[in-house]
């Protein structure tokens, strides 16, 4: 498949990449166990979220959407690229749901670079317009609503 490139990271992309794993540390997950760090580049700063899982299991939060709520907290609002850590192997693309909220935040998402990685160091890499094509943006909706 074409669609999940490898390629060598470039310095800032392997800053990226160390922020997430080093997130995932503090994920908390007690229910799935499955912990995930997410590191953001946005307006050329970088910040960190993990999935925050709840007893009342909807109401956990994806470690992607968690970064980016960091990041908007702090005035970033335009998304670069993403990284994201899991224990998987290959290594674990956002969900849809995520998708859909870091194309929010994305001025041209065939420009932001999505890197999946593992600790072993194994990486999956895409844009985001291909991990979400033909995306809503919002320019859908009537004038007078947005
Ligand atoms: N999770 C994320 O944090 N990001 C994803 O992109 C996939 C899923 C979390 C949600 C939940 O806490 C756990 O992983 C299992 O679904």
């Amino acid at each position: 498949m074409k669609s999940a490139r490898k390629r060598t990271p470039t310095k800032a992309g392997e800053e990226l990449e160390a922020r997430a794993l080093a997130a995932r540390s503090n994920a908390y997950a007690p229910y799935s166990r499955f912990h995930v760090g997410a590191a953001v580049q946005m307006s050329g700063r970088v910040f960190t979220g993990v999935n925050v899982e709840n007893a009342s299991y909807p109401l956990s939060v994806c470690a992607e959407r968690n970064a980016i709520a960091a990041a908007v907290m702090d005035g970033a609002v335009n998304l670069e690229a993403v990284a994201v850590a899991t224990d998987a192997s290959p290594p674990s693309a956002p969900c849809g749901g995520c998708r859909q909220v870091l194309r929010e935040f994305a001025a041209d998402p065939d420009k932001v670079r999505i890197t999946a990685i593992n600790p072993r160091g194994e990486r999956r890499q895409w844009t985001l317009s291909q991990l979400l094509p033909d995306s809503f943006t919002g320019k859908e909706l009537p004038k007078e609503t947005r």
